[in-house]
């Protein structure tokens, strides 16, 4: 079926799994773009969920006025068990046909390409996918959608606890969220100059970190950053800063967990501006006759890599990265 011309009439749009800024400004671009080519656009809401129960609505030029700026995702999302299974799948393929919709545009992380596939694969839907992660662990693309401006908000709050860190002379283990990722992690703290960075790719155990910290005491500077990935293979920030301060009880240990606020907020420029070229290219790619490929970026060029390469093949965390960490926190 890939490259074959079906012709595209009328598409959907939906977002799915965790809500990143900037999806508002995709479904913005997908709408615009399908409108611009003459095509009927609908919403779907709360994603997989939303396509069973049937709750999918059109959605012209206007509707998507005034949300480029906007955190969250206003078409909603879940996260579906329903889907997981062919009576789902069966009741959302019922609920899209009866609006004869024949193309959709999934936007969200690899569990939602995964269910997009098996959709294609089971009932000939034409899918394109646009990565909308904060996590920015999906092989193909440089950027998903929401990982710019969650790094953002993780900096600045990590230049927030620095004023405190430094005036207590503490060690502060901050938590970024990235599922079993490290990337949200390794580019906060770079970006925000901590001592450490402890991802799930590396292994990093506690002994090394104190030396690793101590180095950097060395020239006089008594407290630290330490960012930990929420996926860190050695512990979280909780159970790291207890098992420091066990060993280490001259350390004054804090912990401070970013959470969900990484996860809402105005979208950065950079995000709205990937949204906007992924969301236009999603649905060039499904008038062009293409499906089963989500939208990337790289090296500032819009691409399609199929399906499985996202889901399946591994992201390499940037080895240079990893070492500018290194040199920078010495
Ligand atoms: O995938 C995005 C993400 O924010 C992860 O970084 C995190 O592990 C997870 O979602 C949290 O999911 P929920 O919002 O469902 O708790």
């Amino acid at each position: 079926m890939e490259g074959m011309k079906n012709e595209i009439r009328r598409i959907a749009v939906f977002s799915s799994g965790g809500d990143a800024p900037g999806m508002n400004a995709a479904i913005r671009a997908v709408v615009r773009t399908a409108s611009y080519y003459g095509l009927h656009v609908y919403g779907v809401y709360r994603g997989y969920e939303g396509m069973i129960e049937g709750h999918i609505e059109r959605l012209e030029k206007g509707d998507v006025g005034n949300i480029i700026h906007r955190g969250g995702t206003f078409l909603k999302t879940a996260r579906s068990e329903r889907f997981r299974t062919r009576e789902g799948r069966q009741m959302a393929y019922d609920s899209l046909k009866a609006l004869d919709i024949d193309g959709l545009v999934a936007i969200g992380g690899d569990g939602t390409f995964t269910g997009a596939k098996l959709f294609y694969e089971e009932f000939g839907m034409p899918v394109i996918g646009v990565p909308g992660t904060i996590d920015n662990d999906l092989y193909g693309t440089d950027y998903t959608i929401g990982f710019d401006t969650a790094v953002n908000t993780a900096i600045e709050a990590l230049d927030r606890i620095r004023d405190t860190a430094e005036s207590h002379n503490r060690l502060f283990f901050v938590e970024v969220m990235g599922r079993d990722t490290g990337y949200i992690a390794l580019n906060t703290g770079i970006g925000s100059g901590a001592g450490a960075i402890l991802i799930p790719e590396v292994s990093v155990d506690v002994t090394t970190l104190i030396h690793h910290l101590e180095k950097s005491a060395k020239r006089q500077k008594l407290f630290s950053l330490v960012v930990v990935a929420e996926g860190n293979e050695n512990g979280n920030a909780q159970q790291l800063a207890t098992e420091i301060k066990n060993r280490y009880p001259e350390y004054d240990t804090k912990v401070t967990i970013i959470g969900h606020l990484q996860r809402g907020g105005a979208p950065t420029a950079l995000d709205r501006l990937i949204a906007s070229r992924m969301g236009y290219k999603a649905v060039e790619a499904l008038i062009a006759g293409h499906t089963n490929m989500m939208v990337g970026i790289q090296n500032n060029h819009t691409v399609l890599v199929p399906f499985d390469d996202a889901i399946h093949r591994n992201k390499e965390i940037d080895k240079e990265l990893l070492r500018i960490a290194e040199i920078l926190s010495l």
